[in-house]
């Protein structure tokens, strides 16, 4: 007899694409990134003789979707702590003129661990004597190797191209080590308590947001004539408008910008007109009644909106809205994302593309 065995059905496990099987393994591998990492308080020792306040810079350092999650570690820095931290890509951070000496922190966030410049950026900051901590998602990697420190998220193989569960389990490992830096740094973080109590929880509420699939399924379905899309937030919800662009382009080819909501009226106005899709963003409260009236303003110029909003946040003029369980704020962009990767993965299916495989892109970058 002939049984008929076909490898890469079998590495799918049931799913038609690498990346829609992803995306759901994330509640699973989020939980395996914290797990011994966080207790009452973070448990993360090989950062107990990090205290920032001995260096005179710190970088977050990376590439592509990465570099968003350095972006959402340098936000976090920026509230809990008096100190300035700055986020770089590496490609730019290897060509310019930023300060690394013996009381510079570099820190290196890589799936692969392999990037091109993320590396050569590294080896630049070990050159000069810089103290370099590396967080990648494979096993020695070239990054993980070379720095004085390593910390893994636990994602697994990641085979898509487009990032899902690589990035969450960055923003979840990040989410801690920024608690345990402001802690070891003498610092106050506001409701401590609140935030490593609903980091625990991120597995669950991020499964409650796969449950919301068909939602973004029909909310993809808003794209099918369109080519481009506006995303839009303010504060942290910009890290995730940015993610949610660089998704939906990489995988549907739909032309997508990310904007500061409230720099909409600086220029990208002009673009909305009858029919424009806007993706907006709205978790963080204090500043979600402005984002509410920019939203205003693209549905005033026939703008069709799709709103992620938090709990509590309501505007009457938005047609499509979906919200995210109370959460922290600070870990809103968690379940956000989830929700943008469902909605790029929808629109590239409607779109006939090939999801796990987009043109032009690597998994991994080793060449410049
Ligand atoms: C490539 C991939 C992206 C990834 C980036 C950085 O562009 O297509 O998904 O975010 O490289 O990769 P790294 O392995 O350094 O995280």
């Amino acid at each position: 007899i002939h049984i008929p065995y076909d490898l890469e059905a079998a590495q799918k496990n049931g799913y038609d694409t690498f990346m829609q099987k992803e995306m759901h393994e994330q509640p699973y591998v989020i939980r395996e990134t914290l797990r011994g990492r966080i207790e009452d308080s973070i448990v993360m020792p090989e950062l107990d003789g990090i205290d920032l306040r001995d260096y005179d810079h710190v970088y977050l350092i990376a590439c592509g979707t990465a570099y968003h999650a350095s972006l959402y570690a340098q936000y976090l820095g920026r509230e809990w702590m008096d100190m300035p931290i700055t986020c770089v890509p590496a490609s730019e951070f290897r060509y310019g003129n930023y300060p690394v000496n013996a009381k510079t922190l570099a820190i290196f966030v890589s799936q692969s661990g392999e990037t091109a410049d993320t590396l050569a950026a590294l080896k630049m900051c070990l050159r000069k004597g810089a103290t370099t901590l590396a967080i990648s998602n494979v096993l020695d990697s070239s990054l993980a190797r070379l720095a004085d420190i390593t910390m893994y998220t636990c994602a697994g193989p990641e085979i898509a191209v487009a990032s899902t569960k690589a990035y969450t389990t960055q923003l979840v490992l990040l989410a801690a080590m920024m608690v345990k830096l402001a802690q070891n740094a003498g610092a106050q973080v506001r409701d401590v308590e609140t935030f490593i109590h609903d980091l625990k929880e991120i597995p669950n509420v991020v499964e409650a947001m796969l449950e919301q699939e068909n939602v973004m399924e029909r909310y993809a379905r808003l794209l099918q004539d369109q080519r481009d899309a506006y995303f839009i937030g303010r504060q942290l919800d910009y890290v995730s408008v940015l993610e949610g662009a660089l998704k939906l382009k990489e995988i549907s080819y739909v032309h997508a910008d990310a904007y500061y909501a409230g720099e909409l009226k600086h220029g990208p106005i002009a673009l909305i007109d009858e029919g424009t899709v806007v993706i907006a963003l709205a978790t963080q409260k204090e500043v979600a009644p402005k984002t509410i009236s920019n939203i205003e303003e693209t549905i005033a110029r026939g703008a069709k909106v799709i709103l992620i909003k938090a709990p509590g946040i309501h505007s009457d003029k938005i047609e499509r809205q979906i919200e995210i369980p109370a959460i922290h704020p600070y870990l809103a962009g968690i379940p956000a994302t989830i929700l943008l990767q469902l909605f790029a993965f929808y629109t590239a299916k409607e779109k006939g593309c090939n999801v796990d495989q987009p043109r032009n892109l690597a998994k991994s970058v080793t060449v410049e």
